[in-house]
């Protein structure tokens, strides 16, 4: 069987890129990233990239006078690579109906909290505010609403009492590291299936989120 194929899109640092190249080149996951997709020419992502020899396009959503078009042309790029999976790592982007009804039930996301808590951005101050006692990390399919569609797993860790916005953050994308990678395994072997909108894990409804805490998986 070929390999499962990945497109990654970015826009910075490509910390979780780099989790998913590590993964790749450790053998814990069967994948190949075919290219990363920045729509920043200086995001660090992009230098991962190419020191991994992965193909690298910037498609700067400046010059692109509406989001249909911009997205219009990252599927220019990724229509012909076939992926199994688009993988959002950080991008920063909304994307448009077009785009996401394209690449339905394969398109995933990472988000810094524990959905559907804290959408959007400053998740971590909002954690803070609020005083949570836990904070965390989804990993979650794509569908037409922001940060929402079906999460597949939930990084949870907690928050002390000495934690900023920062030290905090830090520590979720730490989660964030193992978690994505482990989320597109599970799509590569072919246990995250849709039937209608329902995701399936291993052919069961997932109806609540598997939950990774204390480096273990529990649903
Ligand atoms: C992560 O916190 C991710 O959850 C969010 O953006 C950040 C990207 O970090 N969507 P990186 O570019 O992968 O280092």
């Amino acid at each position: 069987m070929a390999k499962a194929s990945l497109v990654v899109l970015i826009s910075g640092s490509g910390s979780n890129l780099q989790a998913i190249i590590d993964a790749i080149e450790n053998k814990e996951l069967d994948a190949e990233i075919k290219a990363v997709i920045s729509n920043t020419a200086t995001a660090l992502g992009l230098e991962r990239a190419a020191r991994a020899n992965i193909e690298t396009h910037v498609v700067d959503h400046k010059q692109y006078s509406d989001r249909e078009s911009f997205d219009r042309a990252m599927m220019h790029i990724i229509e012909p690579l076939e992926p199994d999976l688009v993988v959002l790592a950080g991008f920063m982007r909304i994307l448009s109906d077009t785009f996401i009804d394209r690449y339905q039930h394969r398109l995933i996301n990472i988000h810094p909290s524990l959905l559907p808590k804290y959408k959007g951005l400053n998740t971590h101050q909002q954690a803070l505010d609020n005083k949570d006692a836990i904070h965390g990390a989804s990993v979650h399919f794509v569908s037409h609403e922001l940060d929402s569609g079906p999460v597949v797993i939930q990084a949870e860790i907690p928050v002390l009492d000495t934690d900023t916005s920062a030290s905090l953050g830090a520590r979720v994308l730490n989660e964030e590291h193992v978690i994505y990678p482990m989320v597109i395994g599970m799509h590569t072997a072919g246990r995250l299936t849709f039937k209608g909108d329902q995701l399936n894990l291993d052919e069961k409804p997932l109806t609540e989120p598997l939950i990774w805490k204390n480096q273990h998986l529990s649903r």
